[in-house]
């Protein structure tokens, strides 16, 4: 297959990259300061810092936390990335289960694991939707001052009651992976309404400079990617726009299905559905979930274990050239 980038983006890629060129600075430039403020526009607001990955980013922000030598709440149902930042923060990792409903933290299973020693709790937007119970868990995490930090590397486009993801705790991550609603090859995006988590994360990325405070890495953007990001957000409205027809006319095809609440958006990085096998499908979220992958007990994981057997993604990549089918052919496909 195929990456689909249009002619009149190419150009516009191109001439941002003179620009690039002109400017004489291939990074800590004004191109990632120019994505930034475009990101912060687009997400409502929040202060904005670029990386170079979404890892590095959660790894910052863990750390903008504190959260070294406690306890992270994960859930299970994640890709690695969320586990690996807060072990490499410096935390013990407390697996979650999720919502069969939503595919994310489960609230009621959350409260049952929070101790004396928790320090933080990663959400994970599952395939393009915000978690069903995030305002209720921001609500829950603010009154015990626990920070809430949001894995945002599916959420492009989400929006709950005109909400967007990143914006409930302290702050929340985006990635921008080639395969990603938003690609860019590489890169990520950390948010934030804190202005200290937003000056600390902005150091980190940088080895800490000038006055090396903090200890951090190097996770800069470099001025060519916050290129192809302005060309990709520009873009990103028609990407969104095709994902959400086709997930229309899924709507009428598929009953057993992750099911929006009321003013949720979705981005649909993913459509899920809880029937197995379609004859063409893009596999799982998640092929297995992170306490199976870390050799970790299972004990009241029982949701994320079902899940993991009992759902599949029908294809909604950006390009997929069976997109433009009736409903009716769509179902004959995808059902045979
Ligand atoms: C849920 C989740 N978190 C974090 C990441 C890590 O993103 P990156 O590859 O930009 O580090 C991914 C990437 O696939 C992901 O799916």
């Amino acid at each position: 297959m195929k990456i689909p980038f249009e002619a009149e983006y190419r150009r516009r890629y191109h001439d941002l990259l003179e620009e690039v060129f002109d400017s004489d600075f291939l990074s800590e430039g004004r191109m990632v300061r120019r994505f930034e403020t475009e990101m912060s526009a687009c997400l409502g607001g929040p202060e904005t810092v670029a990386v170079c990955n979404a890892g590095l980013g959660l790894l910052a922000l863990l750390e903008a936390a504190g959260v070294g030598g406690g306890e992270v709440i994960v859930p299970s149902n994640t890709f690695m990335a969320t586990p690996l930042a807060a072990i490499r923060a410096g935390a013990d990792v407390v697996f979650a289960d999720c919502n069969r409903e939503d595919l994310c933290l489960s609230l009621t299973d959350l409260k049952t694991r929070i101790t004396s020693r928790t320090r933080a709790v990663i959400v994970v937007h599952i395939g393009g939707h915000i978690a069903f119970e995030i305002e209720e868990m921001a609500a829950y995490l603010a009154e015990r001052d626990i920070a809430l930090i949001e894995d945002c590397a599916h959420a492009h486009g989400a929006e709950y009651n005109g909400r967007q993801a990143g914006t409930y705790g302290l702050g929340g991550v985006y990635s921008f992976y080639a395969t990603k609603t938003m690609p860019l090859g590489e890169g990520g995006l950390v948010v934030t309404r804190d202005a200290r988590a937003a000056e600390f994360v902005r150091s980190w990325r940088n080895y800490g400079k000038y006055d090396y405070k903090v200890s951090g890495f190097n996770a800069r953007m470099n001025e060519m990617t916050a290129a192809l990001g302005l060309v990709q957000l520009e873009r990103l409205p028609r990407i969104l726009a095709w994902k959400r027809d086709l997930a229309a006319k899924y709507d009428r095809i598929f009953e057993k299905r992750v099911r929006l609440p009321r003013n949720m958006v979705s981005g649909y990085y993913k459509y899920i559905v809880f029937e197995r096998p379609l004859a063409e499908e893009t596999g799982r979220v998640f092929d297995s979930p992170c306490h199976e992958i870390m050799g970790r007990s299972g004990d009241g994981l029982a949701n994320t274990d079902w899940v993991k057997s009992n759902h599949a993604c029908a294809p909604i990549y950006y390009g997929w050239d069976r997109a433009e089918s009736t409903p009716e052919a769509l179902a004959a496909h995808l059902l045979s």
